[in-house]
This record gives C-alpha cells, sequence and structure tokens, in this order.
C-alpha cells in the first residue's frame, strides 16, 4: 500500500535518467502499482524460463569486424511483400490500460510515428476497431481461438474489414503454468480494463468433469485447437497468418506447410509453460529446417539493440518487444514508447556499426560464438 501512494501519473515527458531502452524497465515501478506490475514482469510458475531468456542473451558473444564501409548503411526489410524501415515490432500485449489510462491507443500512436508494425492482442483494452484507425502504419492483429467458433470467425472477420494486414495465431497459452508472483501478490484486472474485443461474444459454461476425471485434460484441453483448427483459419482468411509461439523445428516444419506465411518463435515471454527452452536458444534450429527464405519473427527477453542483434544473427527477419513496451508506455505514454523503440533503432545501429553490418542480411552472416558462462 505505501508502495502505491508513491506511484506517479504518466509524464508527457521523458525522464533524464533514461539513457538506455531497458531502463525503462527499472522506472516502471514508479509508475505500475506492485500487483499489476507482477501481472505484467512476471513469468509462470517459478519464472524459471523467464530467467532462461534473459540468460540465453548473455552466452552470445559477436567478433567485430574492421574499417566497415557503412555510408548506405540501413536497417529496411521486406516482409509479406511490404517494405519495413526497422526490424523491430510491438509484440501483443493485452491489457495495456493497466499501464496508461489509455492503453493500446497510445501504443498504436508510438508505432505509427516510430514506422513499428504493432501487433494488437486479443486481450486488448481498447477495440481493434479504433486502434485500426490510429496512424497508416501496417498493423496486425493477434488472435486466440475462441472455444466457441462464431466467435473466432468473427473476430476474424472483424480484422479483416479493420484492415489488419495480417493474422498472428498465437498457439502456445492454451494452457498456461499459473504465475506464482501474481497468486501470490492477490492481483486482480482492475474493472476499468477488460477484454473489450471479447464482451459481446457468448461464454460457453465450464465442462461438468465426471468424479476422477482430469481437469486438464477432460476440461481445459477439450476446448484446445488442433492442426485442423490451424489448417481451418488458414483457409478462412485471405490475411496472411503468422504463427506464434513455435519452439520445435518439426512444428515449425509443419506450419509452414500448412501454408502459414510465418511464424514467431517464442515461449510467450516464459508466461505460459515453465520449464519450455529459451527462446533464443530455438531460433537457430528453426531458422535451419525453414530455410533462408521463409519468415521468421522472433521474441522473449529482448531488452536493448545488441539482444535484437544477437537474435538476427541466429536466424530472425525481425523482432517483437513485450514488456518494454508496456513499462515505456507506463513512464510516457505514447511518447515513451516511441522513445524506447528509438532507442533500441539506435542501439542496433550502433551494433551494427562496431560488427561491420551495413544492413540486416549483413548480421545474419556475422560470426557470433556462445560461450558457457
Ligand atoms: C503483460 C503481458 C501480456 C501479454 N499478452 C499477450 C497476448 O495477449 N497475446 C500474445 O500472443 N502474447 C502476449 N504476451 C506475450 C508477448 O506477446 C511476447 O511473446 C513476450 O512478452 C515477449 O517477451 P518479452 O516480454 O521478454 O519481450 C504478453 C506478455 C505480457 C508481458
Amino acid at each position: 500500500m505505501k508502495e502505491n501512494l508513491s506511484l506517479l501519473s504518466p509524464l508527457d515527458f521523458i525522464p533524464a535518467d533514461i539513457h538506455c531502452a531497458a531502463d525503462y524497465e527499472s522506472l516502471a515501478a514508479r509508475f505500475i502499482p506492485a500487483p499489476g506490475l507482477e501481472y505484467i514482469a512476471g513469468g509462470s510458475g517459478q519464472d524459471k524460463t523467464l530467467a532462461a531468456n534473459r540468460r540465453a542473451f548473455d552466452q552470445w558473444f559477436i567478433c567485430p569486424r574492421l574499417l566497415p564501409d557503412l555510408g548506405d548503411a540501413h536497417t529496411r526489410l521486406g516482409l509479406l511483400g511490404r517494405e519495413f524501415a526497422h526490424p523491430i515490432f510491438l509484440a501483443p500485449v493485452a491489457y495495456q490500460k493497466l499501464a496508461h489510462p489509455a492503453g493500446e491507443i497510445e501504443t498504436a500512436r508510438a508505432a505509427s510515428v516510430m514506422q513499428s508494425c504493432m501487433i494488437l492482442s486479443t486481450l486488448a483494452s481498447q477495440s481493434l476497431e479504433e486502434i485500426a484507425a490510429i496512424g497508416t502504419e501496417e498493423k496486425w492483429f493477434q488472435l486466440y481461438f475462441q472455444p466457441n467458433i462464431e466467435a473466432t470467425l468473427d473476430l476474424i472477420r472483424r480484422a479483416e474489414a479493420a484492415n489488419y494486414r495480417a493474422l498472428v495465431v498465437t498457439l502456445d497459452a492454451t494452457i498456461r503454468t499459473p504465475s506464482l508472483g501474481a497468486l501470490r501478490s492477490q492481483f486482480q484486472m482492475p474493472a476499468d480494463c477488460v477484454a473489450v474485443n471479447l464482451q459481446d461474444y457468448e461464454i460457453n459454461s465450464p465442462r461438468v468433469l465426471a468424479a476422477g476425471e482430469s481437469r486438464i485434460f477432460k476440461g481445459i484441453m477439450q476446448d484446445a485447437p488442433t492442426w485442423a483448427d490451424l489448417q481451418w483459419l488458414i483457409n478462412q482468411t485471405h490475411l496472411p497468418v503468422i504463427v506464434k509461439g513455435v519452439l520445435h523445428p518439426d512444428d515449425a516444419l509443419r506450419i509452414k506447410k500448412l501454408g502459414a506465411a510465418a511464424v514467431v518463435v517464442s515461449n510467450h515471454g516464459g508466461r505460459s509453460f515453465d520449464g519450455a527452452m529459451a527462446s533464443l536458444n530455438c531460433l537457430a534450429a528453426i531458422r535451419a529446417i525453414l530455410g533462408d527464405e521463409y519468415p521468421v519473427l522472433f521474441d522473449g527477453g529482448i531488452r536493448s539493440g545488441l539482444d535484437i542483434f544477437k537474435a538476427i544473427a541466429l536466424g530472425a527477419d525481425a523482432v517483437l518487444i513485450g514488456r518494454l513496451q508496456v513499462y515505456a508506455l507506463s513512464v510516457a505514454g505514447a511518447l515513451g514508447v516511441a522513445h524506447m523503440l528509438k532507442l533500441l533503432r539506435e542501439e542496433l545501429e550502433l551494433c551494427m556499426a562496431q560488427a561491420g553490418c551495413a544492413n540486416l542480411q549483413a548480421i545474419r552472416n556475422c560470426r557470433v560464438e556462445k560461450v558457457s558462462i
């Protein structure tokens, strides 16, 4: 309670003590009430995968090149038939009103100004139509399969009608290890922070289990999406379907063969299966099996431009920023998110200059080494 009394409202300026993108993480505690921060910052279970995501980055080092010619260097990339100014996108993050009273509206403004692609969560606290109307930059819609197929189909049609350019279907969160941190801090979603895009859909009543039946297998998993559902989704829409939450190369290959447009190598920022591998450690094998041309995105643990450089070196075309986005949002709204993106891009460019990489392809060819620490 004492903690909450000292909380600040989002500022309309950048605090002088932000020197790098990661500084937003340390500052967020002054802007987000403690249980909410626990929900955002925490992982699932005992945070083993959350910690592994960060540790994985620290194991990689880069071999720099001397006297590079960087006069025409740039961070542009072509992806799904579009040109992007840089590879730093905003991951789907639910319930952003937890971090700022205007939530996703501020994030969308920042994405537009900074030429970043925003991926709006199914569980956004602002409507998908309202967010689509902000700015001109490309936006994608993140889809969770709903227990009721009519609701899933309606979300797809609404995203198409609102001009989202791709559907990012998240498949790694059907069943999650509960977050012990959020449980212990007795976190409850505030009444004004709801998944407004789902409000009009009917909720199926919970399955009644017979005595001795598994709550997991006969309960929660009965509504889980299947490979057939993924194929159904790809057939339902003219939009490219991107599958988020891929860690195993065989799954990645199967997804490519089904006709998905891209994969996101991700473990949900350590928020789903506590015990899953660090997403960075899954990247190279997935790139190898999918080939050089197939679009591979990545997230999990990125806190700096150096991390982005390493993810690209290990096979990512572009990266998604999760928690840093919400932290920056809590500190200074759209201005904070825009500033965080600017810092990340400059940090990436700094690494490119030091490593002698004139473009993202050169990063992919850069020599990196894994050491045990
Ligand atoms: C508070 C919070 C809410 C999230 N909500 C969603 C969501 O609605 N859909 C989704 O696919 N991923 C969601 N994620 C996962 C992110 O998209 C992303 O995979 C993860 O945050 C990346 O790790 P990072 O936070 O270390 O950057 C959420 C993450 C956080 C921290």
